[in-house]
């Protein structure tokens, strides 16, 4: 059968459902839908669910290991039905020589020393955040740690740690990030077409830049979409002071990424232009946002069914702060069992259910040969959970296993992706996660309703990533 120009009689075989159950059971639980798939098809299927390019999912560690290798003039990652106006000049959606430039000026950023320099800062805000938490407390695990990362975010990005311009930074961020990620603009997005509805907000954005009238037109502004488009043309001019203000100043002692992003130049010798420079930094924002808080909530949920890791992890943590004297956040991200323990969880249930690479040539692939036009799949939660790649005990939570192998490769554990789109943010993500859940260990006990038995939630899906539902609630005690 041809759909468009595609011809899925050389694709592997596609489920009987609907085109909206496919895509409906994908956002509902996607976990248990690719394993049912898996066991009903086998280790390749196609998915085609309404509003996205056909998804060939392959499900072996030899086809990671070529999905991750498809060269880069093979895709363009800008087709991702992705419905949300980040701007199209962002390192995630570019491909070329302009992808390259983005990865070798954001990288230095939230990595090495500059990331190492921020530790510090990063324990500070978490302290102010978990030392303000009461006796009895009830939080949502995922919203909390989505709430702390966007602090960081904050800071990291404009270097702003409290006062007023940090609160109107974060008070933008926190409402553009609500309004063009909740579900209902998300499936509006979708149903309308990813792309087209990106262009769409993002025309809307620039006529508003033109027009000059940022937060007081209110034309829209009764839509939720008026909304977005007015926050992020808010939050632009913010961003766009700031950009200003660093090229017009050279101050050595600034370690916030915006700030080398407005002083970075490109490989033609060129400054970034601002409109790249504001992409850059709300693709930061928004790389770090729902995935740190999906990937702590899961976090959150392994732990409270395994107090015996919470209590080695405590153990770790006090012979740290003894040995340092004091709690310091560079040493406690370094911690191996702490380490571990984030791994396996992020092993078992990665906030990203799948990778993916959007062919615009024909590419082979694994032994097949797949059309321009499809998004080739491969699913961190599917190897994660492979016996042949990870034992009998593969759905165990075991962080011991990572002490006994010498890490994984990264084609059988990519929860950040991989090789020449691995996320850039890895390290600054990892660092800030296992600083929290150290420092709320320390400090708090919880409860709640999934603690010490199996009950487990199914999953939501948030702005493409995978999220318990209902989040992760738990009642606080000080220890
Ligand atoms: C736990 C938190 C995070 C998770 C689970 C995560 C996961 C991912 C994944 C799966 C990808 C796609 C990689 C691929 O296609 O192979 C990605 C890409 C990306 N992430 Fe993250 N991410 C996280 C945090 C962050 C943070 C904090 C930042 C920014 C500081 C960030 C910035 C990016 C960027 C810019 C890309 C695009 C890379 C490219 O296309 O070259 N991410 N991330």
């Amino acid at each position: 059968m041809t759909v468009g120009a595609i011809d899925f009689a050389n694709l592997p075989k596609r489920p009987r459902e609907s085109r909206l159950r496919q895509g409906m059971s994908l956002s509902k639980g996607p976990y248990e839908y690719l394993t049912q798939k898996v066991n009903e098809i086998g280790d390749a299927f196609t998915l085609t669910v309404p509003a996205s390019p056909p998804m060939v999912f392959l499900n072996t560690v030899e086809a990671v290991k070529e999905v991750m290798a498809i060269p880069g003039d093979h895709i363009d990652q800008s087709r991702m039905p992705f419905p949300i106006d980040i701007g199209e000049k962002n390192t995630g959606f570019l491909g070329g020589v302009e992808h390259k430039d983005g990865r070798k000026i954001l990288i230095p950023n939230v990595n090495s020393e500059r990331l190492k320099a921020r530790a510090a800062d990063m324990y500070d805000i978490i302290k102010y955040r978990v030392d303000q938490l009461q006796e009895g407390e009830q939080i949502d695990m995922t919203r909390f740690v989505g709430d702390v990362t966007l602090d960081i975010a904050c800071f990291s990005l404009t270097g702003h740690k409290a006062g007023p311009v940090k609160d109107r930074y974060k008070y933008l961020m926190a409402r553009w990030l609500h309004l063009s990620t909740n579900n209902t603009m998300f499936m509006l997005g979708t149903m309308v077409g990813a792309t087209r509805w990106r262009h769409r907000m993002h025309q809307r954005y620039q006529n508003k830049l033109a027009s000059g009238r940022y937060g007081r037109e209110k034309r829209f502004y009764f839509t939720p979409w008026g909304r977005a488009v007015e926050l992020k043309a808010q939050l632009d001019q913010m961003l766009r002071n700031d950009i200003r203000k660093a090229r017009a100043e050279s101050n050595n002692d600034r370690n916030d990424i915006l700030y080398y992003l407005s002083i970075a130049t490109d490989s033609t010798g060129a400054l970034l232009s601002e409109e790249r420079v504001i992409a850059e930094s709300l693709a930061v924002l928004f790389g770090g946002h729902e995935t740190s808080a999906g990937t702590g909530g899961f976090f959150a949920l392994w732990l409270l069914k395994h107090p015996q890791v919470c209590a080695k992890i405590r153990e770790e943590v006090t012979a740290c702060i003894e040995a340092q004297g004091g709690f310091n956040g560079l040493a406690i991200s370094e911690l191996r069992y702490l380490n571990a323990a984030l791994m396996e969880s992020q092993r078992l249930s990665p906030t990203i259910f799948a990778i993916m690479r959007c062919l615009v040539k024909d590419t082979q692939v694994a032994g097949y040969s797949l059309p321009s036009g499809v998004g080739v799949m491969v699913s961190p939660y599917l190897i994660g959970r492979r016996k042949d790649v990870w034992g009998e005990d593969a759905d165990c939570f075991r962080p011991e296993r990572w002490l006994e192998r010498k890490g994984a490769k990264p084609y059988e554990f990519f929860p950040f992706g991989g090789g020449h789109r691995t996320c850039v943010g890895l390290n600054q993500a990892r660092q800030q996660l296992k600083i929290l859940f150290a420092y709320m260990l320390l400090k708090t006990e919880w409860d709640s309703k999934y603690k010490n038995n199996d009950v487990w939630p199914s999953q939501r899906s948030i702005a493409g990533t995978t999220q318990p539902e209902g989040g992760v609630p738990i009642t606080i005690h000080c220890r």
